[in-house]
Parts: structure tokens; sequence; C-alpha cells
């Protein structure tokens, strides 16, 4: 009996160490994962560091960083953001490779709005050391009222935004642009000022005495290979996220992507003839 159970032990230990060595789950709290990286006193943990609050007053933002790098897999947090007058602050959700001249670097970046405005959505991808990719979406619900959930799918067959499991923005990896391939990149998260560009276009200031501003993100997770980690992880097809259903949207997503295109897509650099007189070469790779 107690050779089945020491064997039994053994074997679960095993696929533990085997399953888990390149996959990361949810972690239980915000410093499993992640370090603040600017104004500790305006990021404050709260339900027990399942949760953190960030704050925006006029002595500073905030922002916070993964302890490790990833490269390829599927992050994902759940974000309340800043509720009323929110009109020229930024909250930012992104990966970035930090390598200045060949950055990669996917962004979620939420412009806030005076009270009743809608916040919008910029998602921008740099490969390669190149960006200007801009896009952007109204949101379909008040982002400020409850947690919503903001994923970034990352595999060798394209990279997708998602809003709620609604997918907003896929590049793919078609061979007529650049695709980030080889650097691994870290998961990073500001509340900043930016009144100078992020409402109508700078128009709408940040108003003060409305400050401090907050922002809540809870349900942290990072699933992917992380770097410096197991050299074959990034390669492995077996990792779950480049499965068959990861390649490319399913039927049901791919409705979804159309209605959010049609219906609140409001800027997209792919048609902006003012700026790309020819689309660029990625924007006609379909999804
Ligand atoms: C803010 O609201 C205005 C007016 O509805 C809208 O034109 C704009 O796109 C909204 N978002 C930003 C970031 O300016």
């Amino acid at each position: 009996m107690a050779i089945l159970r020491n064997a039994i032990a053994l074997f679960v230990l095993l696929y533990c160490l085997v399953s888990c060595s390149c996959v990361l789950g949810r972690p239980a709290t915000f410093l499993e994962d992640f370090k603040v990286t600017w104004s500790d006193a305006h990021l404050r943990q709260i339900e027990g560091g399942r949760a953190i609050q960030l704050v925006l007053d006029q002595n500073s933002g905030c922002g916070f960083a993964s302890k490790r790098q990833y490269l390829f897999g599927r992050v994902s947090m759940k974000i309340k953001l800043v509720p009323g007058d929110s009109a020229g602050t930024v909250t930012a959700f992104y990966m970035n490779s930090n390598t200045e001249n060949v950055r990669d670097e996917l962004d979620f970046e939420f412009l806030g709005n005076r009270t009743g405005q809608p916040y919008t959505v910029q998602t921008n991808i740099y490969a390669n050391g190149k960006g200007d990719r801009e896009q952007r979406v109204n949101l379909w619900f008040d982002p400020a009222a409850d947690y919503h959930l903001y994923t970034i799918l990352w595999n060798h067959h394209h990279i997708v935004f998602y809003v709620d499991d609604v997918p907003i923005r896929v590049y793919k990896n078609s061979g007529r642009a650049p695709f980030p391939m080889n650097q691994p990149m870290g998961v990073y998260s500001t509340l900043w000022e930016a009144d100078d560009w992020a409402t109508r276009g700078g128009l709408e200031k940040i108003d003060w005495s409305k400050a401090p501003f907050y922002a809540y993100y809870r349900d942290f997770d990072i699933e992917g290979c992380p770097v410096p980690g197991p050299a074959n992880c990034a390669s492995n097809p077996g990792n779950w996220w480049e499965a068959n259903n990861y390649q490319a949207l399913t039927a049901m997503e791919a409705r979804r992507y159309r209605w959010v295109r049609l219906n609140h897509m409001i800027y997209d650099y792919c048609t902006d003839k003012s700026r790309y007189p020819v689309p660029p070469p990625e924007c006609l790779a379909g999804i």
C-alpha cells in the first residue's frame, strides 16, 4: 500500500514538473509575478495582495512590471478604469522587449474622457523597432463601472487583443511584415497623465480638482515561456496557446471581431490615407 501511495505521489510530482515547467498559472498575489517600477507610494495592494489600486495625483502616476520576461503565451488581467471625469489620464497594459532600436511591443492604452463620454482603447504593435500601427475602438460598456478582462495572446501564428473574450485586433504572422518572434517581452502597466494628446487629441485637459484618480487591477494571469527558462519551451508546439484553436480566430470570434470593426472602430492606421497612401503590407493579411 505504502509503495503504491509513494508511486502515485511520485507520478503526480513528475507530472507537475513536466507539465508546469514552462507554463505558469494564475499567481495568488500581485507580488508573486510583479514588482512596482514607478512610485511605490501610488500603488496599493488591496484584498490581501490579490488586487491593486493605482493612484494618479498631481505629484505622480505609477507603474508595475512583471519580474520575468516571456516568449509567446497569453497574458490577461481584469482592470477597472478611472471613473467619472478621466479626461487626460491614460491607463496602459502592454508587453515590451526593452530593446530600444529593435523594440517589440504590444500595447493596450485606455484613454480617459470627460464624464459621460466614451473611453477609447488604443492598441499599437511594434515589431523590430517599428510602431505607428495605431487602432482605436470605443468600448461598448462603461469600463470604469466594473472589472473587465483584457488579454494579449501571442503565438507563432498571430497576436490577438481581446476585451472580455471579444477580439478587437488581429496581427497575423503573414510573412508580409515583421512579426515578434525572437525577443522575450515583459508585462507592464502604468497610470499616468497624458493630457497633451490623449483626449480629443489633447484638447481636453486633466481636471486636477477631481484628483486623485484610481484604477484597479485583479486576476493577473501570465501563461507563457519565461526567459530565462527552459530553452526549448518557446518552440514547443505542445504549448496550449499554440494549439489549433489558437492559430486563427474561431468562427464565433471572427463574427465578434467583424462586429467590433463595424460598430466600434473609430480609427485604423490601415485606412488612414494621409499617413499611409499605400496601406502597409500587414493590413492586407486578413485574419
Ligand atoms: C471622448 O469623447 C469624444 C466626444 O464623444 C469623442 O469624440 C472621443 O473619441 C472620445 N475619446 C477620446 C480619447 O478623445
